[in-house]
């Protein structure tokens, strides 16, 4: 089975075409940083625009990547939600109008879902397993028991880990989007220099929140000449958000532990977070020292991409009851 994957939801467009076999046969993407970091952000009615122009381009590239033709896809997929609606609604139009010339099925696909299911297209993964999702929008433990089968253990009162790299970035004057630049001074900085806040970091306090975290930033960044601390203030609020991630992961297992019926032996982490180094080897180690088989995609598969929006497809598609 070939599909095709549709990704519109934020500041990247992207295309891709994955089949059963876990092959990626073409992974088109256009990141639309440069036209929203003027502004620190992104900019929803810039992001739909420029989706418009750029999606038709990237399918027809996708397929000359592949060397496939239109009769070969078997489906196309889309991110449905959750994201920027005119964003959405570009990807969903475009998809739904291929899918309906090419009288071929239109798979809805939810965003986080791909993210969720993009370790059993890299790594051949089986249900169950235990995710941390975390990515510009969600941070949430969940455990991932099938397609379409999620329970949430845990999620953000507030921010998103991503969001706050972000925010911190841009009280630093560094560039959009924050965790990267971030990650980039962390690597020049101390890791100790700082001692931030861990919020809900306490016994019976499941959710993960970064507000607080954000804030203390901020109050260090106003009483402070920052020019010589960036790296370390970058190192630090890195290192505390890793250190957060550690102790909600411990909680996680001793909720999956105490109230999963079956035995889960697999951690994943995904979103673009998960694309952070420096985290991933802290939870590596964590995980690995604790006798937990630990499971990341790929560095370019963590941030958004069209190949993830396929594969869930496929398996959204193969899983479906009325086919
Ligand atoms: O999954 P994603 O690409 O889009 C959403 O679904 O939100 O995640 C984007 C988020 C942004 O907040 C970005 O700053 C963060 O992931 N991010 C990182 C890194 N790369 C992207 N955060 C920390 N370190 C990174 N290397
Ligand atoms: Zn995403």
């Amino acid at each position: 089975m070939i599909i095709l994957g549709i990704e519109s939801s934020c500041d990247e467009t992207a295309v891709a075409i994955v089949n059963s076999e876990r092959k990626i046969l073409s992974n088109q993407i256009y990141s639309q940083i440069k036209e929203h970091k003027e502004f620190g952000g992104v900019v929803p009615e810039v992001a739909a625009r420029s989706h418009i122009e750029c999606l038709p381009y990237l399918f027809q590239k996708s397929l000359q990547e592949s060397s496939l033709t239109y009769s070969d896809l078997d489906g196309i997929a889309v991110t449905a939600g959750p994201g920027l609606i005119g964003g959405v609604m570009v990807g969903v139009i475009f998809a739904k109008t291929v899918a309906s010339i090419l009288k071929k099925p239109f798979i809805a696909v939810n965003h986080l879902e791909g993210h969720a299911l993009t370790v059993r297209l890299t790594d051949k993964i089986e249900f169950p397993y235990l995710l941390l999702l975390a990515s510009g929008g969600h941070c949430q433990f969940l455990l991932v028991e099938g397609i379409n089968q999620y329970k949430q253990i845990s999620t953000t009162v507030d921010d998103a880990a991503g969001e706050a790299f972000d925010k911190v970035a841009k009280m630093l004057n560094l560039d959009y989007p924050g965790g990267p630049a971030i990650e980039k001074l962390a690597l020049k900085g101390n890791p100790k220099a700082f001692q931030f806040p861990k919020p809900l970091c306490e016994a019976n306090r499941y959710d993960l929140s970064f507000s607080g975290l954000k804030t203390a930033v901020r109050q260090l960044i106003e009483k402070n000449d920052i020019e010589h601390i960036k790296n370390d203030i970058c190192a630090s609020f890195q290192d505390t958000v890793a250190e957060i991630f550690l102790y909600k992961i411990n909680q996680a297992i001793e909720i999956i532990n105490r109230d999963s019926p079956k035995k889960v032996n697999s951690f994943v982490i995904a979103g673009g977070v998960a694309a952070n180094k420096y985290i991933r080897e802290k939870i590596s180690e964590f995980l690995i020292n604790h006798g937990y088989n630990f499971i990341a995609p790929p560095i370019h598969l963590c941030t958004d991409n069209a190949a993830m929006i396929a594969w869930a497809g496929l398996e959204l598609f193969t899983d479906w009851p009325y086919q």
